[in-house]
């Protein structure tokens, strides 16, 4: 099947499954969870090396080089991505180090966008800068000449997220593509808060996509994984390598199998998410004990118009800084039963956390201060359950926070009678 004659829905449900049916006589419809770490040759044929084998012929020697299960992940990736190759590692983490590995050496130089997931972040600092001697300059990307200011001769990797964690920044990846071009740089953009249902980088520029799967593409809150993806022939050779040899992260096949099965309802979810992360943001923005809504599908987001010309749909994650303070935020969290207070993102079920004291609790004050991270914001990943109950649940929140303040506003009137 030529990926590129069929639409995305029908991709996403049998991409990768049909041909892939290596037991003799049994037509499996849904590719089978193959968990041999083994495979049984035929004969010894010194002509033939590993690179040599091609497992979409059926040719497998080892798990970790291949395996039945991971390839049809691999290709399915591949095809809804709109690129040549895929990759699938054991989570969103092995994804990026592998890929950010393979596009540079001692010596080279990282422009990264500052609002990058904590975990990023931290491994550009301490993995590639403090071990690895690569220089790595934060900018805010949001300006595309502060990316283009930061480039330098030995640039070779600028590395965007858009949507960003959790205040929902964008970038403008085709310009940011442009730029990295222009200095013969690769450019790898994290689209784990969209997926390919709602952006789709390497269309817009990008060399090399990366995912964590543990949010949407798996969406089921039940699998760790990640995935990088590229058409370009050189940064392929080197991932793979990476992932099959020099680190050996790859995804496991129970995984594999899990994420093929959580993609072929991709759009179907996507869908609902993020009709209802735009019910949820306009509730919010409705609301006279609230200060601020961050969602891209807002018109008065800060980078709407970006956000209305690089997605397709504006996904299932908000943030929301309450009118109120730390107590007044545990009161609101503390009501709600349908948004599990918990961190983690992209499945079909709803949840709520507070990046001040879960997610972004490893910065300092002053770190949360200049990001924008107050006491009071909360990040909802809004899942696919009907949107009135999620409302009606949001409601019981705010009553909650309305009694605490009374409560507190009576224990200060008391407090100067006395
Ligand atoms: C945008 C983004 N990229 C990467 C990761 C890391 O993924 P994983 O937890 O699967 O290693 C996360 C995790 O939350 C994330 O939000």
């Amino acid at each position: 099947m030529n990926p590129h004659e069929k639409q995305f829905e029908t991709l996403s449900v049998t991409y990768g499954e049909r041909g892939q049916r290596p037991a003799d006589g049994v037509e499996d419809v849904v590719v089978p969870l193959h968990l041999s770490s083994t495979y049984e040759v035929s004969d010894i044929n010194p002509d033939v090396g590993l690179e040599d084998l091609d497992p979409d012929e059926g040719q497998f020697l080892y798990s970790r080089l291949s395996n039945p299960t991971r390839n049809a992940l691999e290709h399915r990736l591949a095809a809804l991505e709109g690129g040549e190759h895929g990759f699938a590692f054991a989570s969103g983490t092995a994804a990026i180090v592998a890929t950010v590995m393979a596009a540079v050496e001692p010596g080279d130089h990282v422009v990264a966008f500052d609002d990058l997931y904590g975990g990023t972040r931290t491994m550009l600092t301490r993995l590639f800068e403090e071990r690895l001697h690569v220089d790595v300059s934060f900018v805010d990307a949001r300006e595309v000449d502060a990316v283009a200011d930061a480039m330098r001769e030995e640039t070779s990797l600028v590395w965007m997220e858009t949507p960003t964690n959790p205040l929902l920044r964008l970038c403008d990846i085709e310009a940011i593509a442009e730029v990295a071009r222009d200095h013969d740089a690769l450019l790898g953009v994290d689209n784990t808060f969209l997926s390919p249902a709602c952006q789709n980088p390497l269309e817009l520029g990008a060399d090399v996509v990366v995912h964590s799967t543990t949010k949407y593409l798996n969406g089921h809150s039940d699998s760790l994984g990640g995935a990088a993806i590229t058409d370009c022939p050189n940064l392929s050779e080197e991932i793979a390598f990476l992932q099959r040899v020099g680190m050996g992260n790859m995804l496991s096949p129970f995984d594999s199998y899990l994420v093929l099965r959580g993609m072929k309802t991709l759009p179907l979810r996507m869908r609902q998410h993020n009709e209802n992360a735009m019910e949820v943001a306009r509730f919010f923005e409705d609301h006279d004990r609230v200060r601020a809504v961050h969602y891209p599908g807002l018109e008065s987001h800060p980078q709407h118009e970006l956000a209305e010309r690089q997605m397709s749909g504006y996904g299932g994650v908000l943030s929301v800084e309450l009118d109120t303070d730390l107590d007044g935020t545990a009161a609101f969290l503390g009501h709600l039963s349908e948004f599990a207070l918990a961190v983690s993102l992209g499945g079909v079920e709803s949840l709520v956390e507070h990046p001040a004291t879960m997610t972004h609790s490893p910065l300092s004050q002053a770190e949360r201060d200049e990001l924008g991270i107050s006491d009071s914001l909360i990040r909802i990943s809004v899942g696919v359950e009907h949107v009135d109950d999620l409302i009606s649940d949001l409601e019981a929140g705010f009553a909650a926070l309305a009694s605490h303040s009374m409560a507190s506003s009576d224990a200060a009137a008391m407090s100067d009678d006395d």
